[in-house]
C-alpha cells in the first residue's frame, strides 16, 4: 500500500486517477478547493477500493493555503510515495491573485513548485518514491520571458497556458537533476487532449467548435486520468526520471524546455516568487 497524494482530484483526469490509484488499494491524501466536491471526490476514491482516504482543502491561487498544505502534509505524514502536481486550470482574462503574481502561472506553476520544495525531503525519506508533474502538449508553444513573467505587456490565455505547462517541464527536468541517485524520481506528462472542465474557461467564440471537438476527438477522462496512474505507479516507469511522456512514452518535451540554464533560473525565480529563498 502506497500512500499517494493528489492535486485537482475533484474533477477530471485528477479525479479518475485518484478512483485508479484507489482501485489498487493505496492509501490516498486529495486535494482540492472546493469542500462539496472534496467530500464527493472522496466517496468516490473509497468505493473504489482505496484503502483509506483523506482530503485537504487548499487554494492553489493563495501561497498562504499551500504552505498551510504543506504543514498539514508533513505534520500528519511521515512518509509519502508519490506526489502527483495536477491541479491546473486557464484564465480568459489577465488575473492577479492576493499575492500579485499572474494567476495562471501561480495556479499551474507556484502552487505545486512549493508544494514540492516543502515535500522533497519527506520524498527523499520515502525513496523509492515519485513526483508527477501534469504538463500539457501546449508547453511547446510556450515562453519563458524572466523580464515579464507575469505578461503585464500583453496576455492572452494561451500565452499564460502553454508558459505555466512549459515551467511545469522545466521544473521536472531541474528537480530531476537535483534529486539524481536519491530514489526519487520527477516525470511529467502531456495527458492527452482530454474532455474536462477545463475548457468551460476557453473563450466563449471557442466554445460551439470545442462543445464538437470534445465529443468527436478527445478521450474520456478515464484515459487521461491513466496517463497519471502509470507514471505514479506503474512498474514500467520504476527508476524513470526527468521524463516528459505522451500516451505512456516518453518524448523529447520544446528546445526550451530542454535548456538546463532555463531550468535552473527558473527555480531560483520561483523560490523568491513563493517566499522560499
Ligand atoms: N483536459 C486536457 O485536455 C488537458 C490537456 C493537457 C493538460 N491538462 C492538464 O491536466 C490537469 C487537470 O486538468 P483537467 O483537464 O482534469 O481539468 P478540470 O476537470 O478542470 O480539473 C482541474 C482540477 O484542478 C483543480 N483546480 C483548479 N484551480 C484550482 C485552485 N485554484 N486551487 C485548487 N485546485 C484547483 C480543480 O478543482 P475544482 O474541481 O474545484 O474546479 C480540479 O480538481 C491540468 O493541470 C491541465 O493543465 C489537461
Amino acid at each position: 500500500v502506497k500512500t499517494i497524494l493528489i492535486t485537482g482530484a475533484t474533477d477530471g483526469i485528477g479525479l479518475e486517477s485518484a478512483k485508479q490509484l484507489g482501485e489498487q488499494g493505496h492509501r490516498l491524501l486529495l486535494v482540492g478547493r472546493n469542500p462539496a466536491k472534496l467530500d464527493a471526490a472522496a466517496a468516490a476514491v473509497r468505493s473504489a477500493g482505496a484503502s483509506s482516504v483523506e482530503t485537504l482543502e487548499t487554494d492553489f491561487a493563495e501561497l498562504a493555503s499551500v504552505r498551510k498544505l504543506a504543514d498539514q502534509v508533513l505534520s500528519s505524514v511521515d512518509h509519502l510515495d508519490v506526489l502527483v502536481n495536477n491541479a491546473g486550470t486557464v484564465f480568459d482574462k489577465r488575473v492577479v491573485t492576493v499575492d500579485g503574481l499572474e494567476a495562471t502561472f501561480a495556479v499551474n506553476h507556484l502552487a505545486g513548485f512549493l508544494l514540492t520544495e516543502r515535500l522533497k525531503d519527506l520524498m527523499g525519506a520515502s525513496a523509492p518514491s515519485r513526483i508527477v508533474f501534469t504538463s500539457s502538449v501546449g508547453h511547446f508553444q510556450g515562453t519563458m520571458d524572466f523580464d515579464d513573467l507575469g505578461f503585464e505587456r500583453g496576455y492572452s490565455i494561451m500565452k499564460g497556458y502553454s508558459r505555466s505547462k512549459l515551467a511545469n517541464v522545466l521544473y521536472t527536468r531541474d528537480l530531476a537533476a537535483e534529486l539524481a541517485g536519491t530514489g526519487v524520481t520527477v516525470n511529467c506528462l502531456h495527458p492527452g487532449t482530454v474532455a474536462t472542465h477545463i475548457w468551460s474557461g476557453a473563450p466563449w467564440f471557442a466554445r460551439p467548435v470545442l462543445a464538437v471537438v470534445k465529443r468527436v476527438a478527445m478521450i474520456s477522462p478515464e484515459q487521461g486520468g491513466a496517463r497519471i496512474t502509470y507514471l505514479a505507479t506503474g512498474p514500467e516507469v520504476a527508476g524513470v526520471t526527468g521524463g516528459y511522456f505522451d500516451n505512456d512514452r516518453q518524448l523529447a518535451p520544446s528546445a526550451i524546455a530542454q535548456d538546463a540554464a532555463v531550468g535552473r533560473r527558473l527555480t531560483e525565480v520561483s523560490r523568491e516568487l513563493v517566499g522560499l529563498a
